[in-house]
């Protein structure tokens, strides 16, 4: 981890007790029905809170929701409710005078930042109005740590006094892990949202001795092999990543497997025409 930036664990209570402290956090969770529909995030997110609470910090959540502008993480700040009393403060224009009373050890929770014009811009006029409502900022969003967003980068270069969640340390110290794995090492790597993603399976897999690449993450896999892929998802200009990847476990003699069969359908809601083929027969 960086070591310019302090673990919260060695910020002292005293240092934190009445202080603002704005908790960026990744709460992107599903939600279905207005309800939260997998709480991993949320729950792995309660010890930094919990520690910020303890501590009688004055602590402003923030978090993205998806990628909508209608998407609102008032079905989070329910959820949250069931561990603490939070405060729900609908816009980043109301934020200065909603932390102004915030009592020391309570939360403030700010609706979806994505909301907010400038943030995934890094406006540095968004950043400077998040910042002006704190004294301190913890970056407890190892997830979301990837965007250069106002909330992310903009207001943690306004404050001098920062520091990383617990999250956030233990993402790094598991990551850090695998520059020196232990052997033999496999990666297993799917799922929908590629870019980032792939880029960090480069240096994986000069690492490893097996990867096994499944999901969204394959289909870059077949289309660099030449085989059809169908509508599937794809991120074009990632292709010649996953030839990379092919060409270093050719050079290096290195395992690497993608899935020998796939459930194809002509859109994802179509589970009655679903289908298992080979890896050579996905249809157009
Ligand atoms: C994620 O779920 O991958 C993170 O929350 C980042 O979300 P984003 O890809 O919409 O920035």
């Amino acid at each position: 981890m960086n070591s310019s930036l302090p673990r919260l664990a060695d910020l002292p209570a005293a240092a934190l007790s009445g202080k603002r402290v704005l908790l960026r956090l990744d709460l992107n969770v599903p939600i279905a029905g207005g309800e939260v529909t997998d709480d991993f995030r949320i729950v792995s997110s309660l010890p930094t809170i919990e520690y910020l609470r303890a501590a009688q910090a004055r602590v402003i959540v923030i978090s993205h929701l998806g990628r909508r502008p209608t998407d609102t993480l008032l079905p989070v700040a329910d959820f949250l409710k069931r561990s603490f009393p939070i405060r729900f403060c609908p816009a980043v224009a109301d934020l200065e005078s909603a932390v102004v009373d915030l009592p020391a050890g309570d939360v403030l929770f700010l609706e979806n930042i994505r909301r907010a014009a400038g943030e995934e811009e890094n406006d540095d006029g968004l950043a400077r109005i998040l910042a002006a409502a704190a004294d301190l900022y913890v970056n407890d969003a190892f997830a979301s740590s990837h965007r250069a967003h106002a909330s992310v980068v903009g207001v943690p270069g306004l404050l001098s006094e920062k520091g990383a969640g617990f999250l956030m340390e233990k993402e790094v110290r598991e990551l850090s892990r695998l520059l020196d794995p232990e052997r033999p090492f496999a990666v297993v790597l799917g799922g929908a949202k590629i870019s980032g993603k792939i880029d960090a399976l480069l240096a994986l897999a000069r690492q490893a001795d097996v990867l096994l690449m499944g999901g969204g993450i394959a289909n870059h896999f077949l289309r660099a092999l030449g085989l059809p892929i169908g509508c599937s998802l794809l991120e074009e200009e990632r292709v010649p990543v996953a030839r990379q990847v092919l060409d270093l476990c050719k050079r290096e003699e290195k395992a690497i497997a993608v899935p020998s069969d796939f459930v194809v359908a002509k859109s994802p809601e179509d589970t009655a025409g679903a289908r298992t083929v080979g890896i050579s027969q996905i249809p157009s």
